[in-house]
């Protein structure tokens, strides 16, 4: 039986989610059902769909009172809202049901693995347990012995006000192991490693890894995982700061990939880089889909912004970036869009060897829902141009700007003149792969975000665009000479 709690969230979201009209959202990303959304969780391959549940706060456009939102997708982008699945109603969980993830039981069964948090009474700590719910993919009990990771099996000077976000794996063997995040009074994220047999008994097993004071402070949400023969972690850490062109979005994502030692229990790295480069991408998940693919979503919104943005009128706030298919190749890793997006691909216009110099707009190449092919290079290969822009999400007032200059091989996104109405973080940057001024970006535009994938997928930019969608018009502008190849369709 669904307690109170969670039935007034899937009443209110049954009454207010109609009321929201779908040409106001994002057409092929996740928004939540109605009010607040933040991180990814539980996203799993379970009863043959893909499900995306997240944090959430039905009741207004704010963080409160997380609960978890539901949703389920055939293709990943195409997704259906289901009644939210938890909601924090025991005492464990009574400050929120914090983030998490889902792994299918040898019974059938859905598992839901969360942080519970609440506060004590007296001190106003805030407490961070590991919980559990089972479920059929809709509907969800918390596990009578909740929690199933408490202070009790923490490591000395570790702090149980910051212990969440656990991300569980199953082994080859069927047991399971899971990571969680952790820190102590060093503040330094540390990321730890428990096993279980059967998903609701666990045992501390090491210190997976622990931040050495290069990458910000707490870890959140951290992401462990084996591709393409390298080992992976991927995490959050809080309050970075900027190392030359890596982690300029501060609160931002980190990707380390090295080693697992013989005993599985102690990861060391050899590289590392900033997952997207972009403002808005935060707390990713990943899942391996039933055909081998890595794939990864993250909160397109970043914490910063997101407490500044004017949501006066809103009826939902934040959004999932685009699931994403990741490689390792060069000690990098590579994303891209998923292929699905190709099928919902409509209205191709292409033009080629397009010499662009000054302001250009080229016929049948507008739009806030496309999918943008382009490759720049120099007129002259002697002669590098000085700065190419694209420009989007347009019109008489307002504009996104991405330029590149090929001098410095830096590419930056500028929302300044989007239409923001307070100082968020408007301005973002990434050193590329110097190509003698030969740039080659994918574009994907889905009415409120940007995603821009460049060279093939060895980096990533992703922005939230706010603007209105009214604001459609695409141009182009060089200083200097340059040549373009552009293939536009409408998604
Ligand atoms: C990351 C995060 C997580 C936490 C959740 C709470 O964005 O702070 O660490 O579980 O959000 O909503």
């Amino acid at each position: 039986m669904a307690s109170h709690k969670l039935l007034r969230a899937r009443e209110y979201e049954e009454k207010t989610a109609k009321l929201i009209p779908d040409a106001s959202r994002p057409k092929f990303h996740l928004s939540p059902c109605v009010g607040w959304m933040n991180d990814p969780n539980g996203f799993s391959w379970y009863k043959g769909e893909y499900h995306l549940f997240y944090q959430y706060n039905p009741y207004d456009t704010v963080w409160d009172s997380m609960h978890w939102g539901h949703a389920v997708s055939k293709d990943l982008l195409n997704w259906r809202y289901l009644p939210a699945a938890l909601a924090p109603d025991e005492s464990y969980d009574s400050f929120g049901c914090f983030s998490g993830c889902a792994v299918e039981l040898p019974t059938g069964e859905h598992l839901l693995m969360y942080t519970g948090s609440r506060k004590d009474g007296n001190t106003g700590e805030e407490i961070q347990t590991q919980c559990i719910a089972v479920g059929d993919g809709l509907n969800y009990k918390k596990y009578a012995r909740n929690p199933v990771l408490d202070e009790n099996i923490l490591p000395e000077g570790l702090s149980r006000s910051n212990f969440r976000d656990p991300k569980i794996w199953r082994e080859k063997d069927g047991s399971y192991r899971c990571v969680v995040s952790a820190c102590g009074q060093d503040n330094l994220g540390t990321i730890l490693l428990f096993s279980s047999k059967d998903g609701f008994e666990w045992k501390y097993e090491s210190v997976l890894v622990k931040n050495d004071g290069r990458f910000g402070l707490m870890w959140e949400c951290p992401d462990f995982f084996i591709l393409d023969g390298k080992h992976v972690l991927i995490t959050n850490p809080m309050d970075m700061i900027p190392d030359g062109y890596e982690y300029n979005n501060r609160n931002g994502t980190v990707c380390l990939i090295g080693e697992l030692d013989d005993e599985g229990k102690h990861f060391s790295y050899a590289y590392h880089h900033s997952v997207d480069y972009g403002i808005d991408f935060y707390a990713p998940q990943t899942i391996l889909a039933p055909d081998g693919r890595r794939i990864m979503t993250g909160w397109m919104q970043n914490w910063d912004n997101s407490r500044l943005i004017d949501r006066k009128g809103r009826q939902w706030f934040g959004q999932m970036s685009l699931p994403r298919e990741l490689s390792v190749r060069n000690n990098r890793l590579y994303q891209q869009p998923v292929r699905e997006l190709e099928q919902y691909r409509t209205n191709k216009v292409e033009y080629r060897h397009v010499f662009v110099e000054g302001e250009l707009f080229l016929k049948g190449i507008e739009g806030r829902t496309a999918d943008l092919e382009i490759t720049i290079r120099p007129a002259d290969t002697e002669r590098l141009y000085r700065k190419f822009e694209v420009n989007f999400a347009q019109d008489g007032q307002y504009r996104t700007v991405l330029s590149f200059c090929p001098h410095e091989s830096v590419l930056k996104m500028d929302l300044s003149f989007s239409g923001l109405d307070k100082v968020c973080v408007s301005q973002c940057q990434c050193k590329v792969s110097d190509r003698n001024g030969e740039l080659k970006l994918r574009i994907i535009l889905d009415r409120f975000s940007a995603e821009v994938f460049i060279n093939d997928g060895e980096q990533a930019m992703s922005v939230a665009v706010l603007t209105d969608v009214s604001a459609e018009k695409i141009s182009f502008n060089a200083v200097g000479e340059a040549i373009m190849d552009i293939i536009k369709y409408d998604l």
